[in-house]
C-alpha cells in the first residue's frame, strides 16, 4: 500500500496566516501540521508516500522533509496547481499509485487515540475496495456525512448536508483500490466548483464496495482548517503531551520504534535540536530505550499500540 498526503489548497479560511505560507506548514503547537497526517501513514506501516502541495510551497516541504531517508521512508512530491478538490490527488498521483492500494489523508487532519494504530492496520488488512473512517461529531453539517441502517451498514453519504441524516462525519482518511484513479477522472465538479471526495465514495457505496470503519468515543479526530480548529488542536496536543510526557506525531520517535532509523541517527537528530524541547525529547527516548529493559515491550504494546 502507498500513501498520499494532500497538502495543497489555498487555505483561505486561515488567511492572513496562510497568505504567504501553506496551511500544512503552520505549527500545531510544537510541530508543523503535516507531521500529524504523516505520522498516521507511518504508523500504518506505509513507507512510500507522496506529498501533494502547491507549486509555491513544494520547495518548503522538501526543505522540511527531504526524500524521507532521514525517517527511513521514501517521500515523493507533486503539485496541485489549483485547489480543484480532494479526488484530484488521485489523478495527480496516478503513476505513483500504479496498481497498488492507496491510503489518502488530508494534510490538516489529526487523529489520536489508544488503539488507533491497530484499528488502522486491521482496516488495511481487511480492506476490499474503499474504506473510510466515520467519527461522531457535534456539527456534522461541516463534513461529509454517512448514514447507516439498523445493521450498521452505510446507506447514504452526503457532502456538507444542511439536514444531516446522521451525526457521523467522514474523516479525511480514505483507503482505495487503484480503480479510484479512473473513477476520480470521471467525476464532475460540485456546486462549490470542486471535485468532491464524497462523490467518489458514493460511487463505491452504490457498487456495494464501501466499508465504513467507525472511530469510537475514545478517539480524537480534528481538522485544523479554521483559526478556532487550529487553536483547539494545538491546545489538545499541548495538554495531552504535557500530561503524558509523550509527544504526538514525533516522526523520528515513530521511525525509531518501527526500526526504520538507528539509535545513532536519533541521537544525532536530538543533538541538532538540543536547545529545544523536541530535541531533548529525542535524546530522552534514546536514553530510555538504553536504560529500561522493559521499554521495548512497553513501546510496542502501549506506545505504538501494536500487538506483537
Ligand atoms: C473535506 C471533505 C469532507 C470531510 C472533511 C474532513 O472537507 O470534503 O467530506 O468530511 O474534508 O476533514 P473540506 O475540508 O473540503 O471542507
Amino acid at each position: 500500500m502507498k500513501g498520499i498526503i494532500l497538502a495543497g489548497g489555498s487555505g483561505t479560511r486561515l488567511s492572513p496566516s496562510t497568505d504567504s505560507i501553506n496551511k500544512h506548514l503552520l505549527a500545531v503547537y510544537d510541530k508543523p501540521m503535516i507531521y500529524y497526517p504523516l505520522s498516521v501513514l507511518m504508523l500504518a506501516g506505509i513507507k512510500e508516500i507522496m506529498i501533494i502541495s502547491t507549486p509555491e510551497d513544494q520547495p518548503r516541504f522538501t526543505t522540511l522533509l527531504g526524500d524521507g531517508s532521514a525517517l527511513g521512508i521514501s517521500l515523493h512530491y507533486k503539485v496541485q496547481s489549483n485547489p480543484d478538490g480532494i479526488p484530484e490527488a488521485l489523478t495527480i498521483a496516478e503513476d505513483f499509485i500504479g496498481k497498488e492500494h492507496i491510503a489518502l489523508i488530508l494534510g490538516d487532519n489529526i487523529f489520536f487515540g489508544q488503539g488507533f494504530t491497530m484499528l488502522l492496520r486491521n482496516a488495511m488488512k481487511h480492506h476490499r475496495h474503499a474504506t473510510i473512517f466515520g467519527c461522531r461529531v457535534k456539527d456534522p453539517r461541516r463534513f461529509g456525512v454517512v448514514e447507516f441502517n439498523q445493521q450498521q451498514k452505510a446507506i447514504s453519504i452526503e457532502e456538507k448536508p444542511l439536514q444531516p441524516k446522521s451525526d457521523f462525519a467522514v474523516t479525511g482518511l480514505y483507503i482505495y483500490d487503484h480503480r479510484a484513479v479512473q473513477l476520480a477522472k470521471n467525476l464532475q465538479p460540485s456546486k462549490r466548483g470542486e471535485l468532491e471526495i464524497t462523490d467518489l465514495n458514493r460511487l463505491y457505496l452504490q457498487q456495494g464496495r464501501l466499508d465504513v470503519q467507525l472511530l469510537g468515543r475514545g478517539f480524537a479526530w480534528m481538522d485544523a482548517g479554521t483559526h478556532d480548529a487550529l487553536f483547539e488542536a494545538a491546545e489538545f496536543v499541548k495538554i495531552t503531551q504535557q500530561r503524558q510526557g509523550f509527544k504526538i506525531a514525533c516522526l523520528e520517535e515513530i521511525a525509531y520504534y518501527l526500526g526504520y532509523i538507528s539509535r545513532d541517527v536519533l541521537i544525532n537528530k536530538g543533538k541538532e535540536m538540543h536547545k529545544n524541547d523536541y530535541g531533548a525529547y529525542l535524546l530522552d527516548i534514546a536514553h530510555r530505550k538504553h536504560t529500561n529493559p522493559y521499554w521495548d515491550e512497553m513501546v510496542t504494546h502501549s506506545i505504538l499500540g501494536l500487538v506483537k
